[in-house]
């Protein structure tokens, strides 16, 4: 049953022992890519065997050129000089980076050899994970530490390539390198459990497949996926909602932060909840489950039936997803989502009312996309902020974007304002905040730091 999650990686690490560029391939529509384990057509291959998995990743999907149209229309105006360089990264698959999220649930020490040798460092700077911690929680995991016991790759793998004779080095030196990317993580951010590994180059660690009794190690992402769940910043004993939460990467990430007296996972799709439920049960040990919830309401009501129940709120909004969207299987498909996209900011804001009920006076909540589209970022956030006097923004751009501004690119004004780039001071048409850089921060992928799309913002509840 848990065929799907062998990924194309694992493949071709286990057969060609030499790193591969990858096709790209269309992800669900109004949902967030995170990464090859959050790939729905990784399920849909359940039963397929690897040479039918390798003749589709041979096949280059084009992309959907009215999709393509109408985000140079929009994204040109609002990004300015940084969409040539967002398109191109868009359009090149082969460039896109993946993090690798271990689960401190499971032994990793084995993972990290590998990861370190292959030339990945850390995202954030880190905290050591007690042992006793590992112990207590991973009741069902393996308690081999040594790479090649615990490691994705074949058994013999690392006999044969020592850590300094790795056979996946970097594909091409044709990207540009984030500085100092091997350098130490930033101080400023506050030391984390959360151990997220990666690659100055798009080089892809393989999914790890399930193995029956054992919790799984890692859940690959893409890393700017983890910035609404630092954002959030849940520290144990609080009772957290993931309001939107299939397939479950931030709901992961949050378990990998603190240890919440309750994480709420509410998805009303039942087959992405189907999905989201075997994620939770693939990296969290049985001892966790009273504390992680899988609820079935539509996130727009849920405020109503459980106001003020919260600390802590994430909406990781159903949205336009850029990079699913652009390799739409046809024109129509991609002509018709875009009919649909209209309709997105009303939903999303919604669910940020929602969201902003379900907490308690004094908590937060997080809205995240991952889209570019200013119209479901800042502008949702805006229309919500002016009509919710009790809710008050919360600047982001020291606390998250400069620390991490070495790994990812960030932008922080409102399209109507100056270029991307600088922010203003200027109010928002006469709305609530009077400094757009309050409303959010955006991630954009960029050659070399290909992360993103990602739009955060954080919102305290006054009373
Ligand atoms: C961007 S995805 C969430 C990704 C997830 N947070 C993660 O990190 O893996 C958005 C999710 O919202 C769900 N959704 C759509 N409409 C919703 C609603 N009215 N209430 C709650 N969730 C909804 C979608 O089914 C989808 O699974």
């Amino acid at each position: 049953m848990y065929n799907y999650m062998l990924s194309r990686h694992c493949f071709l690490l286990t057969i060609c022992l030499k790193p591969r560029r990858i096709a790209p391939t269309a992800v669900c529509s109004v949902s967030c890519y995170t990464g090859p384990d959050a790939d729905p057509q990784l399920r849909e291959r359940r039963g397929a065997n690897k040479n039918q998995v390798t003749k589709r990743r041979r096949k280059e999907r084009p992309s959907c050129q009215p999709v393509l149209d109408n985000f140079d229309q929009q994204y040109s105006q609002e990004l300015g000089d940084l969409w040539p360089s967002a398109r191109a990264v868009l359009l090149d698959p082969y460039s896109w980076q993946y993090g690798v999220m271990l689960n401190r649930f499971s032994a990793v020490t084995g993972i990290t050899q590998i990861l370190q040798s292959q030339g990945f460092s850390t995202l954030l700077p880190q905290n050591s994970v007690s042992p006793l911690l590992c112990n207590d929680f991973s009741t069902i995991s393996n308690s081999k530490h040594q790479a090649g016991k615990d490691s994705p790759f074949p058994p013999d793998y690392i006999s044969k390539f020592p850590p300094n004779d790795f056979p996946l080095q970097p594909e091409s030196s044709s990207h540009v390198l984030p500085q100092d990317l091997k350098s130490e993580p930033s101080l400023s951010l506050p030391r984390s459990t959360l151990q997220c590994y990666i690659h100055p180059y798009p080089l892809r660690f393989p999914s790890q497949a399930h193995r029956p009794g054992q919790l799984k190690q890692y859940y690959l992402l893409n890393a700017a996926s983890l910035l609404p769940v630092l954002a959030l910043n849940v520290t144990d004993g609080e009772k957290v909602l993931d309001l939107c939460s299939a397939p479950g990467g931030k709901a992961l990430a949050i378990m990998q932060c603190a240890t919440p007296a309750l994480l709420c996972c509410n998805e009303p799709d039942p087959h992405r909840r189907d999905w989201l439920s075997k994620t939770l049960e693939s990296f969290l040990p049985p001892s966790l489950t009273s504390r992680v919830t899988v609820s079935a309401q539509d996130g727009c009501s849920f405020g109503q039936s459980e106001t003020g129940e919260y600390d802590k709120v994430l909406v990781d909004a159903p949205c336009s997803n850029d990079r699913s969207w652009l390799y739409s299987s046809s024109s129509q498909q991609g002509e018709q989502r875009l009919k649909e996209r209209a309709r997105l900011p009303a939903l999303q804001a919604q669910l940020l009312r929602s969201a902003l009920t379900a907490v308690r006076p004094g908590g937060v909540v997080v809205y995240s996309t991952c889209t570019l589209s200013s119209s479901e970022n800042y502008a949702v956030v805006d229309s919500v902020l002016n009509d919710c006097p009790e809710a008050e923004p919360e600047d982001l751009w020291e606390e998250i974007a400069v620390p991490l501004s070495k790994y990812f690119t960030f932008s922080h004004a409102h399209p109507d304002l100056d270029t991307p780039q600088k922010p203003s001071l200027r109010p928002l048409n006469g709305s609530s905040s009077s400094n757009p850089r309050r409303l959010g921060i955006l991630v954009v992928p960029q050659p070399g730091r290909t992360w993103g799309p990602m739009f955060l913002s954080r919102i305290r509840r006054r009373k």
